[in-house]
């Protein structure tokens, strides 16, 4: 049965789910690196495909920006879809110095000033982590494709635009290596659902050197990360 943001029919999913924000960037994903694609899933245009890579069949869908919508999806396709593993494939903006735009980052944890996951802890602290397996499988196919990952804890920023003084040095501070919009949301469902996730990240700009990508760096560090994550589902037990 087709769920409130999903119109896919049970069984439409694989095991596990690519997720990029943009559901335009699913379908280029599944067009260009997945065979015999099937579309499952539009509602909101949030695009949604199923396919195979080699052996091991793998949907991927869009999540939106931010934790809100990322939830909702990954609720939805951990409980009504039968999916383990999620893992986001995204981008996000560079804080610690020794992250370079271009790098590939495996967020191990992820902080938040978003309140879902003390919300879901009636108010006390809980550590957004990545599965220890997929986490695992995705550094052994990062460094398996000769890309040195960066792997540590990632911001899950609940505003892009951040008034608060000194935010970014703060991080910088306490060691985050990156910030984005959606880790901690996708983690914090998955523990609830007792099913597994991990976020693969691309570095596209840095926001406390100013420093960003061309076009073509973009796609370079895209393909990268695409066959990370696809490698990774392909050999995660
Ligand atoms: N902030 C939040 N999310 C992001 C950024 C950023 O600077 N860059 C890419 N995703």
């Amino acid at each position: 049965m087709a769920t409130p943001h999903i119109s896919a029919e049970p069984g439409d999913f694989a095991e596990t789910v690519l997720m990029p924000g943009d559901p335009l960037r699913a379908k280029v994903i599944a067009d260009n690196y997945l065979e015999d694609v099937k579309a499952v899933t539009d509602t909101r245009n949030m695009l949604g495909f199923t396919g195979r890579y080699g052996d091991t069949p793998v949907s991927v869908m869009g999540s939106g920006m931010g934790i809100p919508s990322m939830s909702i999806y990954a609720f939805e396709l951990y409980t009504q879809y039968n999916v383990e593993k999620i893992i986001r494939v995204g981008t996000c903006g560079g804080i610690s110095p020794t992250v370079k735009v271009r790098d590939i980052i495996v967020a191990m944890g992820a902080s938040t000033d978003s309140s879902v996951n003390r919300t879901r802890l009636a108010g006390d602290d809980f550590a957004a982590i990545a599965d220890y397996d997929l986490l695992e499988s995705t550094v052994a196919a990062a460094r398996a494709a000769g890309v040195a990952p960066r792997v540590g804890n990632v911001f899950s920023s609940e505003l892009f635009y951040n008034p608060r003084a000194n935010f970014f040095e703060t991080l910088k501070s306490h060691g985050i290596l990156a910030v984005e919009m959606e880790a901690a949301g996708l983690y914090g469902v998955a523990a609830e659902t007792g099913k597994r996730a991990v976020s693969v990240l691309t570095v596209s700009d840095h926001v406390v050197t100013g420093t960003s990508t061309s076009a073509d760096e973009r796609q370079n560090s895209f393909h990268e990360m695409m066959q990370v994550a696809l490698e990774a589902a392909a050999n995660a037990h």
